[in-house]
């Protein structure tokens, strides 16, 4: 199993459109896939066409059998978990990441969460082949976030594989290319790529779907296809 724990720096950079999209590309090349929502604002399931009536999700369940009957299946056959309407403590998010290992599925799956981006990545006790990717937007916020984050991560010592990925790269915009520049050529962690702006993804989602169904030969589908095709490069399986 690859579990990978996928975060924005700060809120609105674009991570569970991520989530969504990346799930969906990854099961088209016969990967199995689940996709669980962390996040109180249980939106994940927007993409998978779940209706607004449902609003239950493992927040609701009392134990990790009746969170079982909270898993769907999509169209295209992703598994998603939806978060629900509780609110969970901090602890419950990290018991529920590491109850998922106990799933009876295929070595091979592709476990996707959608973490709220106001929790610590340290919340969860993670495995040395876990992947985290951070998600980023070109801007001045993220250009401090970014450096604040690294300090900290230098004061620590994690085993597992830690990226920072750029969201809505505009690439008509001088200070995005200048910033995108800089952070390849200084930082570490950086994933050698980005994911552009690209109306496609807002479109898709009004469409409660993602960009592979809506508009395969858009820009938005090429990039999740790297990043995909990238992260097969970094996992264990
Ligand atoms: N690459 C992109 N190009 C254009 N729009 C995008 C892109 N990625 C995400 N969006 C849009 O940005 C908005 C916020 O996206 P999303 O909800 O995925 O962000 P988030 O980081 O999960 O937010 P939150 O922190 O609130 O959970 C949505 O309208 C989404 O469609
Ligand atoms: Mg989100």
């Amino acid at each position: 199993m690859q579990r990978v724990f996928l975060k924005g720096l700060k809120g609105g950079t674009g991570c569970t459109a991520i989530v969504a999209n990346l799930a969906c590309v990854l099961k088209k090349s016969a990967v199995h896939v689940i996709a669980i929502d962390l996040d109180s604002k249980s939106d994940l399931c927007l993409h998978f066409g779940l209706p607004w009536k449902n609003t239950q999700g493992w927040s609701n369940a009392n134990s990790f059998e009746g969170v079982l009957k909270h898993f769907h299946q999509d169209n295209d056959g992703v598994i998603f978990l939806p978060h629900g309407d509780n609110t969970p403590s901090n602890l419950d998010l990290n018991k529920l990441a590491n109850n998922c290992k106990k799933l009876d599925t295929p070595d091979t799956t592709w476990m996707l969460f959608d973490c709220p981006s106001h929790v610590d990545i340290n919340n969860y006790t993670l495995d040395e082949d876990d992947i985290v990717i951070e998600i980023v937007n070109c801007d001045s916020i993220c250009h401090s976030l970014i450096y604040k984050r690294l300090q900290k991560l230098k004061n620590t010592t994690n085993a597992w594989h830690h990226f920072f990925l750029v969201n809505k790269y505009n690439s008509a915009s001088v200070l995005e290319f200048d910033l995108f520049s800089l952070w390849q050529s200084t930082l570490p962690l950086m994933a050698p790529f980005f994911i552009n702006h690209d109306e496609v993804i807002k479109e898709s989602t009004a469409y409660r779907n993602v960009a592979l169904n809506c508009a395969p030969y858009s820009v938005a589908n090429d990039d999740f296809e790297t990043l995909a095709g990238w992260l097969a490069s970094k996992a264990a399986l």
